[in-house]
């Protein structure tokens, strides 16, 4: 991020304001350390290209963006005490404007990228040919796939707008999130069979009589994790922005550490949100129970997976 913030941004556009934005921000405390990350990266540049010091010419604000019900209260009650910016909430859906025209130089999407704005029509309908019988899009039904691919691409493309109209000339916006490589179905890498692994438990569950078979089969995630392609072509058709880096994150220790305990507690950060909204907290509790359970008996085929990526784009607006 430092790299691209050195070579790709104009220096011209830091001036005596520098706002960045953090979209999809959460509660903390990852967005204080994106933030903080790309303010040094800023000075930095700034400093080695003009040899004047940041701290006296530069007043950066960052305004922290998420839905309306984000617990923003918990954000600005441990926003962290050294900062050197100002700081302002813009609730809002991310897929919309919530800033003014030409009102940031840098925004931020970490792990934000993949949600789509609604799980697409007829998914979640048992008499549409659309239903889809997976916890979630893992690749085995293509028409599911595509439906969730159109949704997906129609959301970025709004989410694009939004931020190209916000975006001062020459800015960027930086994304880091989870995809796939062209290719790879979403079930035959780790994250993919863990999913299904939420699948089978809520299915288990339904056999046993604990919870209605209907209210699982109705049950979908607004998410879609794309492929490196997809991802690029919705960019490219979109228009306004253009695509400066598109890394493949390789971490030495692989994606994530492979152990069962860590597979089922990140999945339940990630995914227990939705079980709880539809099936209430302890049932969530209940399946990830036996998620843990599932993922230590097939841990040799996970194994196996193939790799996801975990990406970082660098766009510059046009
Ligand atoms: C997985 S969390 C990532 C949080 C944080 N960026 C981080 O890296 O730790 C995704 C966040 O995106 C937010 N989000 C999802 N869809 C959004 C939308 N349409 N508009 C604004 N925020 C959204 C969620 O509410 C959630 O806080």
């Amino acid at each position: 991020m430092s790299e691209a913030i050195s070579t790709k941004l104009n220096l011209n556009l830091i001036s005596d304001r520098f706002n960045v934005a953090d979209f999809g921000c959460a509660s903390g405390p990852n967005t204080f350390v994106a933030v903080q990350n790309i303010i040094n990266a800023v000075e930095d540049k700034y400093h080695k290209e003009t040899g004047q010091n940041p701290a006296e010419n530069i007043t950066f604000q960052v305004v922290f963006n998420d839905f309306t019900n984000n617990d923003f209260n918990t954000l600005f009650q441990t926003l962290p005490a050294r900062r050197k910016y100002y700081s302002a909430g813009v609730p809002g859906s991310f897929f919309r404007r919530v800033l003014p025209k030409h009102s940031f130089h840098i925004g931020v999407i970490n792990y934000a990228f993949h949600f789509t704005s609604q799980v697409p029509k007829g998914v979640t309908d048992r008499d549409s040919p659309l239903w889809n019988k997976d916890m979630h899009c893992t690749g085995f039904n293509e028409m599911v796939k595509k439906a969730y691919l159109d949704q997906y691409s129609a959301d970025i493309k709004n989410l694009l707008d939004a931020r190209a109209e916000e975006l001062l000339p020459g800015g960027l916006m930086l994304v880091f999130g989870s995809g796939l490589r062209d290719g790879v179905k979403m079930s035959e890498t780790a994250k993919g069979m863990v999913l299904d692994f939420i699948g089978a438990s809520l299915n288990d569950l339904a056999q046993q009589g604990v919870i209605e078979q209907d209210k699982v089969d109705s049950f979908s995630t607004p998410l879609y994790i794309a492929e490196e392609g997809e991802l690029r072509q919705i960019i490219k058709e979109n228009g306004k922005f253009t695509i400066e880096a598109f890394e493949d994150i390789i971490h030495p220790y692989g994606e994530f550490p492979l152990d069962p305990k860590v597979l089922a507690v990140s999945t339940k950060a990630s995914f227990g949100a939705f079980l709880s909204a539809h099936f209430g907290v302890d049932m969530m509790r209940k399946v990830f129970e036996l998620v843990e359970v599932k993922v230590r008996q097939e841990f040799s085929r996970i194994q196996n997976a193939k790799p996801g990526m975990q990406y970082f784009i660098v766009l510059r607006k046009n």
